[in-house]
């Protein structure tokens, strides 16, 4: 048996690493053989043709084959899992919101191509910025795949957060458990530590709420822009690491005493609007995910969360023509 992989934007920042990583067997292990599908636009055939020919190069034991195209209903044929990266960053200075409606075309074409050539039990990650919306414009224009196919990346948010309570806590990253990011993928976003845990004791009790509110909840939300600003050009190793994360416990599952931020359809927990694709903390098992349900929810996290279902309407209101 063998799963086959679709990376779109394949050659650039973040397709160059995850291409690698998941041709390596680190996304699925190294007992499954991969099909990998890599699609491009025409002018980046060349460019991606050299990615192919490095993937090639490395004799990996788990990559069964490599397809190059600039064809969509090729790149999606059968696709099981689907990373849809390739859209235009921003660059200094820029907000998510200037690539709207720019980047939403890419996502309606592939949603149709998806519908038409995909497996009917493909998992997708919508990377590409504003991703949380691409996502919808995908999943709206693949009828007759399961709505709960369609995800967007909040884990490198989830990952980021979690960095900085390791690093103001003093203990290791992998002992910060159910940590929580809301909402969009944007400066909107609510990281939420009400219910992160370092061993049986609450995080929120080990630091002060100055320190939440004025640096921790910005740090994370403008993460982003501070790559930006220090590299010239946006998050790709990072984004391409949280991108394996996501989608390995999709398939594979959570660890038990924890949990993970992914964008989904929301179906209303929370009170937050059906009909947008927003973070909520899930569990995996069985190839499936299941929010969270019963947290308690304080004021001041309503109100973030409300703020940035608000972001994510006005964002739906102006693709609205590709829904
Ligand atoms: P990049 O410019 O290096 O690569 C994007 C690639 O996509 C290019 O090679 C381009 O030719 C290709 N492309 C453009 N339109 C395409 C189409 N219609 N079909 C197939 N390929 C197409 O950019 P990057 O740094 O790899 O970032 C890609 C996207 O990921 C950006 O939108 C960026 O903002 C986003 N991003 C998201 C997160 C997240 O957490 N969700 C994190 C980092 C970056
Ligand atoms: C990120 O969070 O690093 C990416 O979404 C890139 C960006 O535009 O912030």
């Amino acid at each position: 048996m063998s799963k086959t992989i679709t990376i779109t934007g394949a050659a650039g920042q973040i397709g160059y690493q995850l291409a690698f990583r998941i041709a390596s067997g680190q996304l699925l292990g190294t007992d499954e053989k991969i099909n990998l599908n890599l699609l491009e636009i025409t002018p980046a055939l060349n460019a991606l043709n050299g990615v192919a020919m490095e993937l090639e190069d490395c004799a990996f034991s788990t990559l069964n084959k490599i397809t190059v195209t600039d064809n969509p209903d090729i790149a999606f044929q059968d696709t099981d899992f689907s990373f849809l990266v390739g859209a235009k960053p921003r660059g200094p200075g820029m907000e998510r919101s200037d690539l709207l409606i720019g980047n939403a075309a890419i996502f309606s074409l592939q949603g149709k191509a998806l519908n038409d050539n995909a497996s009917r039990d493909v998992k997708v990650l919508v990377v590409g910025n504003p991703a949380n919306t691409n996502a919808l414009i995908a999943m709206s224009n693949a009828p007759d795949l399961r709505p709960n196919s369609f995800t967007a990346m909040m884990r490198l948010d989830h990952n980021r957060a979690i960095a900085q309570l390791a690093h103001k806590t003093g203990v290791h990253s992998n002992e910060i458990k159910q940590m929580i990011i809301w909402g969009n993928h944007s400066t909107t976003q609510y990281p939420d530590i009400n219910h992160a845990l370092i061993g049986d004791q609450k995080i929120n009790t080990l630091v002060d709420h100055d320190w939440i509110k004025n640096e921790f909840i910005p740090k994370v939300q403008v993460r982003g822009a501070e790559i930006i600003k220090a590299r010239g050009l946006s998050s790709a190793a990072s984004a391409a690491s949280a991108a394996i994360d996501h989608m390995n416990n999709w398939e594979l599952g959570t660890a038990e005493d924890d949990w993970v931020s992914m964008a989904i359809p929301s179906d209303g927990s929370y009170g937050i609007a059906e009909g947008i694709i927003y973070s909520f903390p899930v569990t995996c098992s069985n190839g499936q995910y299941e929010i969270i349900q019963g947290l308690e929810i304080d004021d001041f996290s309503r109100e973030a969360m409300h703020a940035s279902e608000s972001e994510l309407l006005e964002e739906k209101e102006a693709i609205k023509h590709l829904l």
